[in-house]
């Protein structure tokens, strides 16, 4: 199949899910086939295009202009997903935008990141949170840009705490707070380390309803190396320490060989939930998403 088939086709599946859901940002390809060794979200008339092999020229020409007739996309942006220093197409020029999610508004960064500000394949989660968080506390870590927390928020938590280490996207949570009117009074960002930020809750006896749990694979704090794997037990358990008696907590990763050791776990049920895998994510699941209460 050549490459504009192989869209339409990609595109043709998927239509009836994004127009019944007037979505705005979704993948239209997932890299699933290997004529095409690429990722391809759609934000609005924009085009993020993730390389996982070298491509030609003449590929990403084919690529744009097969998207320019689809879709009428403007704008592309190439974001080199190798872990080697390859050639990529040029992107299009610097671009921020505001784009809408089952009605809910995300400042996106098409141009100057890795990653946009919101991660698409948690959709659908993002909505199942919603819809557990009428009057509930909400406990976000590892929050990046607090897409969680919004979705929690807008469907009526009574407080929500997003947490991330990083100020970059502290800031962007607060941006994202503001474009969804949400009071910073009654929603907390906290620029910490996620099991910091666990001891001094435990110092202020706060307690949590729902605590989210998505962290990356790896990272670096103060010379400490986390990693999802060696770390996820300690992170659980201190959640678990923090949960009302009813609580929940969803514990995703995209690492994929993750193995849960559940020996090592506080006594607790777990879920591995993979209904919330949206349709433009096909192929090999992309997280590992668990839903754990206690015992
Ligand atoms: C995979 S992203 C999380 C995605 C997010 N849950 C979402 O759905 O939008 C990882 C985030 O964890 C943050 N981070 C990394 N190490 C951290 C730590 N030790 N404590 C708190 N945040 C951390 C990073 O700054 C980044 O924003």
């Amino acid at each position: 199949m050549n490459i504009h088939d192989l869209l339409k086709s990609s595109l043709t599946r998927l239509t009836p899910y994004i127009e019944k859901n007037h979505l705005e940002a979704y993948r239209i390809y997932n890299n699933t086939d290997r004529t095409l060794p690429l990722a391809i979200d759609i934000y609005q008339n924009n085009a993020v295009i993730h390389i996982f092999a070298p491509i030609s020229e003449g590929m990403a020409k084919e690529i744009e202009q097969s998207l320019k007739s689809l879709l009428g996309i403007q704008d592309f942006f190439y974001k080199n997903r190798t872990k080697k220093e390859i050639q990529i197409p040029k992107s299009s020029p610097q671009k921020e935008i505001t784009v809408k999610e089952y009605g809910h508004s995300f400042s996106i960064n098409l141009s100057d990141y890795l990653d946009t500000g919101l991660f698409l394949d948690h959709r659908e989660t993002r909505k199942w949170i919603a819809s557990k968080s009428l009057n509930k506390t909400i406990l976000n870590t590892f929050a990046y840009t607090g897409s969680f927390t919004i979705y929690a928020a807008c469907a009526g938590a009574a407080k929500t705490y997003s947490v991330d280490l990083s100020k970059t996207y502290c800031e962007w949570i607060k941006k994202n707070l503001a474009l969804n009117n949400l009071p910073p009074e009654k929603n907390w960002t906290y620029k910490m380390d996620t099991l910091e930020f666990f001891k001094y809750a435990k110092r202020k006896n706060f307690t949590f309803d729902i605590i989210i749990i998505d962290p990356p694979t790896f990272s670096k704090n103060k010379g400490k190396n986390f990693s999802v794997q060696k770390d996820h037990p300690d992170l659980i358990n201190g959640a678990l320490d923090l949960l009302n008696p009813r609580g929940l907590i969803m514990f995703s990763n995209n690492f994929r060989d993750f193995l849960m050791e559940t020996r090592r776990l506080q006594p607790c049920s777990i879920n591995k939930e993979i209904s919330m895998i949206p349709p433009d994510f096909n192929g090999i699941p992309p997280h590992h998403c668990f839903i754990i209460k206690k015992q």
